[in-house]
């Protein structure tokens, strides 16, 4: 075992036909993504209702789009690290494994895994808030680089907005479904470089427990979830994971 030792664990994981990994801001963190809390998380230096809202979207556009914009080109640049690659792995090993994510980034999707299921959108779509049109990143970049202002708009004169929840927003339904679905099946789940604080996401790992699964918490600090994990795996998720996913493919060998 590289990194399991815990016997109830162990035992857990042996049985474990379901598992579901949910990922936060710090599994990208090792990419060179800014995470919102934690240590320089971008929250301490930014006000949320800021940024993050249709409202201010409204009547800061520019300051608001230019925020995204700087961040999608981050995003760009940044790679999937050993954290993303591992949970890509783990999803052949059970029988059933379900990835979740609040990440916006589509890092999972670049490091091979599929059917990810995204909470909270992804930063590299765009869509007019008048008329629905979407934009890839390409055909965004060409309209707000020719932009007034840095106030990106459609053909038909609505604003263009990131593909991304928003403060006060609703999560997108059929996305959450599937999400609260895999939660009250798994065996096991593992709580990934989250915060634990934006819900509903945040339910899903009480949600697991109290049907339950085993909750292994992986983050380099303590939550406010911590303390009902079963067990903590303290450090950053691109080493724990590889090693995780190494000592679960020796417990759940292939049939
Ligand atoms: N990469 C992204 O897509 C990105 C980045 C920032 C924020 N967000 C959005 O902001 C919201 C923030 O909530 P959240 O809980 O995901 O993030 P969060 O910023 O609130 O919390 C990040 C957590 O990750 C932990 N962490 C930091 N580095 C780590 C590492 N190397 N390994 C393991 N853990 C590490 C921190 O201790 C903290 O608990 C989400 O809804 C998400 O949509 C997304
Ligand atoms: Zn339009």
């Amino acid at each position: 075992m590289k990194i399991l030792s815990d016997p109830s664990a162990i035992e857990a994981i042996k049985k474990a036909k379901n598992i579901v990994a949910l990922t936060g801001a710090g599994i990208s963190a090792e990419s060179g993504i800014p995470t919102f809390r934690g240590e320089n998380g971008l929250w301490t230096k930014l006000s949320p209702e800021e940024l993050a809202s249709f409202e201010s979207f409204y009547q800061n556009t520019a300051v608001v789009m230019e925020w995204y914009k700087h961040r999608q080109e981050v995003i760009k640049k940044c790679k999937p690290n050993p954290g993303h690659y591992a949970l890509c792995e783990l999803s052949s090993v059970p029988e059933h494994f379900n990835l979740i994510t609040q990440n916006i980034d589509g890092l999972h999707q670049r490091a091979g895994s599929r059917d990810v299921v995204e909470l909270h959108g992804n930063l590299l779509e765009n869509y007019c808030v008048r008329c629905g049109q979407k934009y890839s990143i390409e055909e965004f970049d060409d309209v707000f680089n020719n932009a007034m202002n840095h106030v990106p708009r459609c053909n038909c004169g609505g604003l263009i907005r990131p593909n991304v929840v928003w403060f006060g927003e609703a999560l997108p339904r059929e996305n959450l479904e599937l999400a609260y679905n895999a939660t009250i099946q798994s065996d096991v789940f593992l709580s990934i470089g989250t915060s634990a604080q934006v819900r509903p996401a945040a339910d899903l790992p009480v949600l697991a427990k109290q049907g339950g699964a085993f909750l292994i918490e992986i983050n380099t600090q303590h939550t406010v979830l911590s303390e009902e994990a079963d067990l903590i795996l303290q450090g950053n998720s691109g080493e724990i994971l590889p090693q995780l996913v190494e000592d679960i493919k020796t417990l759940l060998p292939k049939a």
